[in-house]
């Protein structure tokens, strides 16, 4: 059957991203993870001191733009696709929580969002892609044929975001991922520019209680009847 857009959007740290990656792997779709995009504009912001003082200088950034190219590149060892900044590999360096507590208010900036989206849309126009984020099936692309929503309790959001931080030698406090988590939903929900919301035509996946496996399943078979 032909290729369909699928949209997952959501809280942070639903496992989205994790499940869409599986999702697009199944169905030989491209993945595009587009908080990875947002938050190598923050990267930058921080390296190069426009998130200062505890401020984000907002026209500073806006002038940058036009210096900052966002790309993605396939990993050999690990076969996904890592996010590059200006040809050098960031991977690493925006999943961090001191990138996770100034992203959301570079997602802010409209400039940031008309620049993202136009990239997101001409990479997902041949159909045949699982993008996730906050705003796909609302701006990026509101015809896809599958939308998805997700989220769970913050608590356990948190949690697994901690485990994972954890796993990867950061020191963190959960207490601190879990205001992260909650400080985040709640600038993305309540922004003025494509604020994150569940349209009525998206189907709901709350993961609260469902581990990776049955999340998957899920997805499948709603992609599956959505073809
Ligand atoms: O998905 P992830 O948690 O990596 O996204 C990081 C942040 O980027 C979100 O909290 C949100 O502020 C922003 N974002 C967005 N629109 C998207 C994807 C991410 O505003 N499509």
């Amino acid at each position: 059957s032909d290729k369909i857009t699928i949209a997952i959007d959501g809280h942070s740290s639903t496992g989205k991203s994790t499940a869409a990656k599986q999702l697009a792997q199944r169905l030989k779709y491209i993945y595009v993870d587009t908080g990875a995009m947002y938050r190598a504009i923050s990267y930058y912001a921080l390296s190069e001191n426009i998130y200062r003082d505890n401020q984000l200088h907002a026209q500073e950034l806006i002038d940058s733009l036009d210096k900052i190219k966002v790309s993605f590149q396939r990993n050999e060892e690990t076969d996904r696709a890592d996010v590059y900044l200006n040809g050098k590999n960031i991977e690493k360096q925006i999943r961090t929580l001191e990138v996770s507590s100034i992203v959301s208010l570079v997602a802010e900036v409209s400039a940031v969002r008309a620049k993202l989206v136009a990239q997101q849309q001409e990479m997902g126009k041949e159909k045949g892609v699982v993008m996730d984020g906050r705003d796909i099936g609302t701006v990026v692309f509101p015809d896809a044929e599958l939308k998805v929503f997700m989220t769970a309790a913050p608590e356990v959001r948190a949690q697994r975001r901690y485990d994972e931080l954890i796993d990867r030698g950061d020191e963190v406090v959960y207490e601190e991922v879990l205001k992260n988590v909650i400080e985040r939903d709640y600038i993305d929900s309540t922004r003025e520019d494509s604020p994150l919301t569940q349209t009525a035509d998206a189907k709901l996946l709350d993961t609260s209680e469902m581990n990776r496996a049955q999340q998957f399943e899920q997805l499948v078979q709603w992609a599956e009847e959505a073809m």
